[in-house]
């Protein structure tokens, strides 16, 4: 028996190293080919020129599963990347860099099948009696020409949403937002500068206490997911390397309605304000911003008498985040459009995706209103379904042209036998042509809500048969990082996101301002 255990562990062995070298050879097959893109066709001016705005969820998962072959593919976007926005608020604080959850977009492009024009520009203004966009350069250097006008013949708007401030005074001169990645830049800076600012020689205690209030307004979950993150930065690593600021620095959520992250079941709503208790981070439901000034917000809620309360908030940071908004561009192609006369939040878009009173137009993600929520799985799920609409119109064109070139030929057929043979094939391609004809409309699949919560922790609302599965906790935050690492853009993102969270557990988050 003793020879048979050796033989066992030797073969054991023999096989794990096979397996490692099979392993490595095929990681490092994918990094050359990674590195080392095919020639591609130029794009074929003859065929449909597909234009595709913006490089978030819904163009990028669209452009992931489009045969580039079938169209003349432009991209435009004022961004050369795709953002990995689930995991931007760990950016805020530096637990992750934000280049980690970044991907260019011209390397994902260089591997597609046939190459896609991209021009990092952005879209004024849509013109869709005359099939035209209207686009400029913004970016700092400019050539000659900086403005331009982008013919098309289907048109894809995935521009997104911009941040909502309900018009309210001075949110945009003194708030900072979230949902690019300078605006996590300009958070990390502030919370640094609020720091070092309530350290300087002399500073008075009141002017310590605002400086080192970090106000966060809006309980959706960018609202929560970044207040769990501050805290986390102010536990793990602010008090320990700037010990003065401990017994000062405090973290505040207002929101205005009765309870933080609506969409979450109750028991997980209870959770995350139970959570939030433990950290001390303090909560203001009922509680709506109504002004905003350099130093302080000013607040309504109801008082203990049930009269209106209007108080003033001082703060050193504010977090603006309080939903989304249309977009210029989107705002003027609804103007253009009578049948989205009614259109508030985005362009009324039906189960196929089409823009509503406009023809070869479709919208995806946060700038298309299709009844659900403004998420990332809700555009990416779009996008991906535009594309095999896509690559099925492509494919009955191209079967409809076959039976064009068909029906020609059994009218020149020298004999029976010779027409026989056309109709033969005929008819096997009008099978082709139902089945790829039959594309059912656009049905989305929910595969739940997860937000991080501080201190280690997650909250998951899963669909589970039919009904719902709730969790919170440290498990739950194993599977939030597990999830979003599953569901980064690419290899490259997912080792530096994990090397991140190594980073950031070994050596602590870096507090240095930039
Ligand atoms: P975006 O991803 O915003 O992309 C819009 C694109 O259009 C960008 O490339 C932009 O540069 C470009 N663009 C803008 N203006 C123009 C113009 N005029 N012309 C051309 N291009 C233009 N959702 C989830 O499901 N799960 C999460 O965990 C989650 N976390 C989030 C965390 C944060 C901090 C934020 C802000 C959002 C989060 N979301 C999450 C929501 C999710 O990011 C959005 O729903 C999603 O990005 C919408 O995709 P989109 O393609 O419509 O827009
Ligand atoms: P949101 O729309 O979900 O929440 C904004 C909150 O701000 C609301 O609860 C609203 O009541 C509050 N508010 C508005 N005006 C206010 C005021 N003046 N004073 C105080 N409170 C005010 O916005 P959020 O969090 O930016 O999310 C946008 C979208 O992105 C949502 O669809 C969300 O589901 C999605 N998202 C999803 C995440 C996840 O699944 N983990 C993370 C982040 C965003």
């Amino acid at each position: 028996p003793k020879k048979k255990r050796a033989g066992f562990f030797r073969w054991t062995w023999r096989l794990s190293k096979l397996a490692a070298v099979g392993g490595a050879g095929y990681v490092g097959y994918g990094i050359w080919e990674m590195r080392n893109p095919d020639d591609q066709p130029p794009p074929d001016p003859s065929k449909k020129t597909l234009v595709i705005l913006g490089t978030g969820w819904g163009a990028v998962s669209l452009l992931k599963k489009l045969d580039t072959e079938n169209y003349n593919v432009i991209v435009i976007s004022p961004r050369n990347y795709f953002l990995f926005t689930p995991l931007l608020p760990s950016c805020t604080v530096g637990t992750i860099e934000h280049r980690s959850i970044m991907e260019p977009i011209r390397n994902f492009l260089r591997h597609k099948k046939a190459s896609v024009k991209f021009y990092e520009a952005e879209a004024n203004k849509i013109d869709y009696e005359k099939r035209v966009i209207h686009i400029s350069d913004d970016s700092d250097i400019k050539g000659d020409v900086h403005k331009t006008e982008v013919p098309f013949d289907m048109l894809v708007v995935g521009v997104g949403a911009e941040n909502a401030t309900f018009g309210i005074p001075g949110v945009r001169e003194h708030g900072l937002f979230l949902k690019e990645v300078g605006d996590a830049q300009r958070i990390r800076n502030r919370i640094m500068d609020c720091c070092e600012t309530a350290t300087f020689k002399d500073q008075h205690p009141d002017e310590i206490k605002r400086l080192l209030h970090m106000v966060v307004v809006g309980g959706g979950p960018t609202g929560v997911e970044f207040a769990g993150e501050l805290q986390d930065f102010f536990n793990s690593d602010l008090k320990k390397w700037i010990p003065d600021i401990t017994d000062s620095f405090k973290v505040t959520l207002v929101e205005a309605l009765p309870n933080v992250l609506p969409m979450f079941s109750k028991q997980l709503i209870d959770y995350t304000e139970k959570t939030f208790k433990e950290e001390t981070i303090t909560i203001r439901t009922k509680t709506m911003v109504k002004r905003v000034t350099e130093k302080f917000i000013e607040a309504e809620s109801v008082g203990p008498d049930g009269k209106k309360v209007l108080e003033k908030i001082p703060y050193g940071l504010l977090v603006w985040a309080t939903g989304n908004a249309l977009r210029p561009v989107v705002k003027d192609l609804i103007n253009q459009l009578p049948a989205q006369a009614d259109s508030r939040r985005g362009l009324a878009v039906n189960e196929y995706l089409v823009v509503k009173g406009a023809e070869n137009v479709w919208a995806v993600g946060d700038c298309a209103v299709a009844n659900y929520a403004p998420t990332a799985q809700v555009a990416a799920q779009e996008g991906a379904w535009l594309a095999r609409m896509f690559n099925q119109m492509a494919k009955t064109t191209e079967v409809q042209a076959k039976l064009g070139e068909l029906s020609l030929a059994q009218e020149k057929a020298p004999n029976k036998e010779a027409r026989d043979k056309v109709f033969d094939e005929i008819k096997d391609l009008q099978k082709v042509l139902r089945k790829v004809k039959q594309i059912n409309p656009f049905e989305y699949t929910h595969n739940g809500s997860l937000a991080y919560i501080g201190s280690d922790k997650a909250v998951a609302d899963i669909p589970w048969f039919v009904g719902n599965f709730a969790t919170g906790g440290t498990l739950t935050y194993f599977f939030w990082r597990s999830a979003y690492v599953s569901m980064c853009f690419s290899t490259r993102n997912r080792i530096l996101v994990c090397v991140d969270w190594v980073k950031s557990k070994v050596f602590g988050r870096d507090v240095s301002r930039v």
